[in-house]
C-alpha cells in the first residue's frame, strides 16, 4: 500500500485526499455539516399545521391575521379628545393623516424619517414621532379602541394657552417657528409628567435638554426654549 494509492480506503481517517485537502475540511466535519443542513431542510418542509400539532397538540390554531388595505379603509382617530372617522391607507403615516386629512397643520414634517422631531405629537400622553407612526396603528377599528392623540392644536384648553405656549411667547423661544410645535410637545410632556408627580420645581436645565434631545432647531433657539420651559415649570410649581 503506497501513499496516494487511489484504491486505498480513507475510512476512519480525519483527512480528505484530493483537492479538498487544501481547504482543511475533514471528512468527519464535512459529513457533520451536510447532515445538519439536510435535517434543517427537512424541518422547513414540514407543513406549519403539522409542526404546530406535533409541538402543541392541545393548542387551538391561531386565527389568520386580518388583512387591511391596500386601498383606503375607514378608521377612527381620537385627536384632541374628539373621535373622527377618516379614510386612510395602511401606508399613511399619522403625520400625513393629521395634516392632509384632518387639516391639523400645526404638526410639521421636516425630515419625514425620524431625525428632526418637528412632527412630535403625543400618543397616549407620550411624545411620539408621527412621521414614523402608521395612522392605522393608533386608529380605532372594529374590536379595537383608538389611542388618544394630542397635537399642538389641543395642547391648550380652548383659547387658553398651555403654560409652555405662554412661556415660549414671553421668552421669545422661536425664530422661524418650524420646530416650535414639536419642541412644545416635547417640553409640555416633560412639564405634565413632572406636574403629575408633584416635581415641577425640580425640573433642571439637563431635564429640558434631555426632553428635546430629538428635536432640531435650525435657528438655534435652544437657550430660549430651555429658559421658557424652566420658567413655565417655576410658574406652575408656585
Ligand atoms: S418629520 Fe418626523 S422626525 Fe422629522
Ligand atoms: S425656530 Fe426655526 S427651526 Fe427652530
Amino acid at each position: 500500500m503506497s501513499k496516494g494509492d487511489p484504491n486505498v480506503s480513507t475510512e476512519g481517517s480525519e483527512s480528505m485526499s484530493g483537492p479538498d485537502a487544501s481547504s482543511g475540511l475533514s471528512r468527519r466535519s464535512f459529513l457533520l455539516h451536510t447532515g445538519g443542513a439536510a435535517s434543517a431542510a427537512a424541518l422547513l418542509t414540514v407543513p406549519v399545521a403539522e409542526s404546530v400539532a406535533a409541538t402543541a397538540p392541545n393548542q387551538a390554531a391561531t386565527p389568520p391575521a386580518q388583512v387591511l388595505g391596500p386601498g383606503a379603509i375607514a378608521a377612527t382617530l381620537l385627536v384632541n379628545g374628539k373621535p373622527q372617522k377618516v379614510m386612510m391607507e395602511p401606508r399613511d403615516t399619522l403625520a400625513t393623516v393629521l395634516r392632509d386629512k384632518l387639516g391639523l397643520t400645526g404638526t410639521k414634517i421636516g425630515c419625514d424619517r425620524g431625525g428632526c422631531g418637528a412632527c412630535t405629537v403625543w400618543v397616549a400622553g407620550e411624545p411620539t414621532l408621527s412621521c414614523l407612526m402608521l395612522a392605522l396603528d393608533v386608529a380605532g377599528l372594529p374590536g379595537r379602541e383608538p389611542q388618544a392623540i394630542t397635537t399642538v392644536e389641543g395642547l391648550g384648553k380652548g383659547v387658553a394657552m398651555h403654560p409652555l405656549q405662554t412661556a415660549f411667547v414671553e421668552k421669545d423661544a422661536l425664530q422661524c417657528g418650524y420646530c416650535t410645535s414639536g419642541m412644545l410637545m416635547s417640553c409640555a410632556a416633560l412639564y405634565e409628567r413632572a406636574k403629575a408627580e408633584g416635581k415641577l420645581a425640580t425640573i433642571s436645565d439637563g431635564d429640558v435638554r434631555a426632553a428635546i434631545a430629538g428635536n432640531l432647531c435650525r435657528c438655534g433657539a435652544y437657550p430660549h426654549i430651555v429658559d421658557a420651559t424652566l420658567s413655565a415649570a417655576k410658574g406652575g410649581a408656585k
